[in-house]
């Protein structure tokens, strides 16, 4: 029930940052630390619908402290990316399928679902309002952070009557450090991620909430990322902390975890299976054991493994650690599909290659 002939008006505010100093900041800008100056706002009450759609200055929400997403966690987020086209355009990939994920991000959550038709303009809109910030290096791009949370004052276990979506934008290089070719993992034998029911395919901040412990588990082992296996046998690869996972094997053939409603349905993950199949290669939606995983490594039947997802792309593993676990995947850097793939999709995303499928949203 949105109205309004203008959506995401846009209020005129001088940036914050001077257009050197953004220069030198987009030049090395790392993982989620610089923002830029705009964000969009919108509320949601049972009365009006969505309303007040709006960019304006990038600030700080004040927050009754009986708001109910500080006390019940109602949350719900996308990510996704802005790129630089050879032209000096921009784009955005796949912008549909995070509109589609967020609408029922909101259904799992209950909380009031956003028309995907309003997030692709907010996101559009926002995009357009802060192109000066879409680093034009390889490797980097404007990483879009669409958001949405319980705003009724009120400490009754309910979904909340109203609530506040917005984006915020932040130019990104690599998520990992780089200089490495490969992350390290660690399989979290004590937590689980998320058991059948739950809400492991909606993107909620619980769920990161909830694997922080298993991160910071690996942290202290010394590795990057966290795997997590299925909650009911321990068995089952399932996903990392923050990206989805692929298996390649001596015969081409490359294997990822089925989406069973545990895991996020990445748009990264579903990107690569197109682009796999394209270049001819075979891809099973199969579980995978943990076991299995380590014997394949040690014998060589497997030859590669990898990360994906919006901000790991993809991401070659080399190690894998854990309590019963411990084994080097081929020479413990990168592989040969991995990098295919990756430059698969960069290609795409960045404009240099056909965009077979219709994924690039231009702007
Ligand atoms: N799995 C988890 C837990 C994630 O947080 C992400 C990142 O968004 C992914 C998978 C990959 O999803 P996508 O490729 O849509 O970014
Ligand atoms: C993303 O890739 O968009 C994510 O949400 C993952 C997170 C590790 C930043």
């Amino acid at each position: 029930s949105y109205q309004s002939a203008q959506p995401f008006p846009f209020e005129k505010s001088p940036s914050a940052v001077a257009a050197a100093e953004r220069e030198a900041l987009l030049r090395n800008p790392g993982f989620g630390r610089v923002f830029t100056d705009h964000m969009v706002t919108m509320r949601y009450s049972q009365e009006h619908g969505w309303h007040d759609g709006k960019i304006g200055p990038r600030g700080a929400f004040p927050l009754d402290p009986a708001t109910l997403v500080l006390h019940y966690g109602q949350e719900i987020f996308e990510g996704m990316k802005a790129y630089r086209l050879p032209d000096g355009g921009a784009s955005l990939f796949r912008p549909d399928a995070n509109a589609r994920r967020f609408r029922s991000s909101a259904e799992r959550l209950a909380m009031a679902p956003l028309p995907e038709e309003l997030f692709l303009q907010s996101v559009r809109a926002l995009v357009r309002t802060e192109r000066d910030w879409i680093p034009a290096a390889e490797g980097a791009s404007l990483y879009i952070r669409p958001f949405m949370f319980a705003t009724e004052v009120l400490l009754g276990v309910k979904p909340s009557a109203e609530y506040l979506y917005c984006i915020i934008a932040s130019p990104v290089g690599s998520y990992f450090k780089s200089g490495a070719p490969a992350v390290t993992l660690w399989v979290s034998e004590t937590y689980t991620r998320a058991a059948p029911g739950g809400t492991g395919a909606a993107k909620c901040g619980g769920n990161y909430a909830a694997s922080l412990a298993a991160q910071a588990e690996a942290t202290a082992e010394g590795c990057e990322q966290v795997v997590f296996l299925d909650a009911v046998e321990r068995r089952w690869v399932e996903e990392l902390g923050g990206m989805n996972v692929f298996f390649v094997f001596d015969d081409g053939s490359l294997q990822t975890p089925p989406l069973g409603g545990t895991i996020l349905p990445g748009i990264t993950r579903d990107s690569l299976i197109v682009l796999a199949r394209d270049l001819g290669l075979t891809v099973r939606e199969e579980p995978y054991a943990i076991d299995q995983w380590q014997a394949d490594a040690r014998s060589g039947r497997l030859t590669e493994a990898f990360a994906c997802g919006t901000a790991a792309v993809v991401t070659p593993i080399g190690t894998v650690k854990g309590r019963r676990h411990g084994f080097t995947i081929g020479e413990g850097g990168a592989g040969p599909v991995a990098a295919r793939l990756k430059a698969a999709l960069l290609d795409i995303q960045n404009g240099r290659a056909p965009d077979r499928h219709g994924w690039l949203d231009r702007l």
